[in-house]
Order: structure tokens, then C-alpha cells, then sequence
């Protein structure tokens, strides 16, 4: 089966350091990925090269077997490749069901505005519903509970329809509640859409839910990769997190 998103070889250098050293993953269409390891592992920095916020010094980046690692950020993103932090952030004095709409009119051309308005509209309300804020559509943003605007934000994402999601630790600041909640709700919503998702993450909880194959992350390479049973029993990773509790 071809990749739907693959790495090869990244190297990014910060004077003598590389942040990543070699890495290389390929992601399948459908796939939901989460990229563990301790504090400095290059997790961050492979989510920079992935979408294109940073230019990988060595090795490439494919999108359907094509070469993205040399396209603006905005074409990267035009593909459907899409982080949580690329779309307009939360405006917290309109309500959440027009902060959805905002976003899901992001990416339309100008031109296109006014005919496809009532698809934005019906597509705004189908991801309300998908994280459960259907109930909250006509209440301000700002006074929202942080669990909600995390939610929020994951929604206004969604409505721009990406391919390929980014998350960079998604969850942080939420209730063990909150978390199972979003966990099951981006495993349904990958399901529905097809979504194929990217997630660093540290809550081990979390990971279980939702991960089909953990990738490692350990000191700008990749130690180890697999599904979370065979992950947890890795001697290596297992001497990695110690004291950390994986
Ligand atoms: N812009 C930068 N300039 C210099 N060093 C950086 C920069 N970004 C990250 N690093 C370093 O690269 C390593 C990997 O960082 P990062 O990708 O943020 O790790 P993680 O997200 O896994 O905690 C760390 O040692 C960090 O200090
Ligand atoms: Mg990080």
C-alpha cells in the first residue's frame, strides 16, 4: 500500500545539534498516528518539517508519492495537509457556531463565497455535532471552559476539511474526563471522514484510545514503532521513560 504521508531521512540542524537525525515514517490514508518521547526528542521540530514550517537540511517529504518538502506552506496546506495552529485562531466575541462557519469559509476563494455559503453553513454544523457542541452553538467563545475551546479549536480545523491532521499535544490542560471524551470523538470522526491523523501526545491514557501504530521519538531519531501493546514492552523505550511511567 503506498503512504499517504512519508518521511525520509529528515535531518534538521540547530547549529550542532540535530533536532531530527534521520527520520523516516510512512503514514497509511485512514491511519491514526501518535508520536511519543521525552522532552527534546525532535517531536516539535518533525511536526515543523512535516507541514512545512520548517525546511528539513537532509531527506525528503512525500503527499501521495509527491514531493512537499519544496512547496510554500500554503500549497502544503491546499493538499489537505493541515496543523491544528494553521487555521484563524478562536475570536472569542462571536458565538462558536459562527467561529465554525469562519473557518469553514477559510479556504474558500472570494469568487466563491456567496454560492457555496450554504455548504459551509451545513458542513459548520455536521463538525458542531462531531465534538458534541451542538448544545453550545450559540454561546460566546470566550466563555467557554478550556476543555470546550480546546474542542472548539479541533472543530474549526475539521471544517476546513484537511486530508492529513496535525495535532501537537491536543489534549494538554484537559480533564482525564475531557481527554477520554476528545479521544473517542477523533476515533469516531477518522472513522467517518476517512481522516488520516498525527498526533504528539504525552497522556498515556490518551494514546491507548486512540493510536493505531506509536511512533518513538528519542533524541532526533526513532527508537521504536508499533502498535501500543508492543510499544509498552519495548525494553528500550521502556528504559527511556523511566521513572516517567509509559
Ligand atoms: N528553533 C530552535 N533553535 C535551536 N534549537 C532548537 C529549536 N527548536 C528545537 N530545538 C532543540 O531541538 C531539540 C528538539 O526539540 P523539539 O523538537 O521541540 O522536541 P520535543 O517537541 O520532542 O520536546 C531540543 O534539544 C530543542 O532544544
Ligand atoms: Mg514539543
Amino acid at each position: 500500500m503506498t503512504a499517504l504521508l512519508e518521511a525520509r531521512g529528515l535531518v534538521k540542524r540547530f547549529g550542532g545539534l540535530r533536532a531530527t537525525d534521520g527520520v523516516s515514517l510512512a503514514i497509511e490514508p485512514g491511519e491514526v498516528r501518535c508520536v511519543i518521547g521525552p522532552n527534546g526528542a525532535g517531536k516539535t521540530t518533525l511536526f515543523n518539517l512535516l507541514t512545512g514550517h520548517l525546511r528539513p537540511d537532509e531527506g525528503e517529504i512525500l503527499l501521495d508519492g509527491e514531493r512537499i518538502d519544496v512547496l510554500p506552506l500554503h500549497e502544503i496546506a491546499r493538499r489537505g495537509l493541515v496543523r491544528k495552529y494553521q487555521v484563524p485562531s478562536v475570536l472569542p466575541d462571536v458565538s462558536v457556531s459562527e467561529n465554525i462557519r469562519l473557518a469553514a469559509a477559510g479556504r474558500r476563494r472570494l469568487s466563491d463565497l456567496l454560492r457555496e455559503r450554504a455548504d459551509d453553513r451545513d458542513r459548520a454544523e455536521a463538525t458542531l455535532e462531531e465534538l458534541a457542541l451542538d448544545g453550545l452553538a450559540d454561546r460566546i467563545a470566550g466563555q467557554l471552559s478550556h476543555g470546550e475551546l480546546q474542542r472548539l479549536e479541533i472543530a474549526m480545523v475539521l471544517a476546513a476539511q484537511p486530508r492529513v491532521l496535525l495535532l501537537d499535544e491536543p489534549t494538554a490542560g484537559m480533564t482525564v474526563e475531557e481527554t477520554g471524551r476528545v479521544a473517542t470523538m477523533l476515533r469516531a470522526i477518522a472513522e467517518r471522514r476517512g481522516l488520516t491523523l498525527v498526533i504528539v501526545e504525552h497522556d498515556i491514557a490518551f494514546i491507548k484510545m486512540l493510536g493505531d501504530r506509536i511512533t518513538v521519538l528519542h533524541e532526533g531519531r526513532v527508537l521504536a514503532e508499533g502498535p501500543h501493546a508492543e510499544i509498552e514492552a519495548d525494553p528500550l523505550v521502556r528504559r527511556v521513560y523511566l521513572g516517567e511511567g509509559l
